[in-house]
């Protein structure tokens, strides 16, 4: 059985290893800092999916008070296409809607919009605006 559940500090390399191997590790972020930064924000709200004491996927979450985000949505290759990511989206709407949160953005990198057909099978549409940021913090991936 598949249980979706928050993150334990012994689920590091593992997730680490899916989210390399769903590539989703990029060399501006060090993936083991951004797990240590979410861990002292809404650390209920990063989701791993286990099967059989083994971590199949992941999704971070969180509320800004504004809006949710997700980041870090991944599933396992091996257990792909058997609505696990959908699962995690479903879970990740239901707690960002139990407190309250109107409206859920995630940002999709330009290198990977081919899973942008995949959000709109979910409902997700692109909003008409562009994405800006700022490096506060310079991370590398280690
Ligand atoms: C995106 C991702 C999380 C989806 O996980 P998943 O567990 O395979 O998703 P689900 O099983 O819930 O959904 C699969 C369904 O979507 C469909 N689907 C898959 N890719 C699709 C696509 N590009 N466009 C439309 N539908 C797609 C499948 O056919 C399947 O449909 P079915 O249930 O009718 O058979 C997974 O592919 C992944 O980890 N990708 C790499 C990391 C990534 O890109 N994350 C998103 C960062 S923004």
């Amino acid at each position: 059985m598949t249980r979706i559940r928050p993150f334990h500090g012994d689920d590091t390399e593992a997730v680490v290893a899916l989210w390399r191997d769903a590539g989703l590790v990029v060399p501006w972020n060090d993936p083991y800092r951004d797990i240590e930064r979410k861990l002292t924000v809404q650390p209920e709200l990063f989701l791993v999916a286990e099967h059989e004491a083994s971590v199949v996927g992941t999704a971070m979450v969180g509320y800004d008070g504004h809006r949710g985000w997700v980041n870090y949505l991944a599933v396992d290759e091996a257990r792909r296409g058997t609505g696990l990511g959908r699962a995690l989206m479903h879970e990740a709407e239901r707690l960002l809607a139990e407190r309250g949160c109107p409206k859920l953005n995630l940002q999709v990198r330009s290198t990977n919009a081919g899973v942008i057909e995949w959000y709109r099978t979910l409902g997700y549409e692109p909003d008409d605006a562009v994405s800006l940021g700022k490096r506060l913090i310079p991370d590398t991936a280690p």
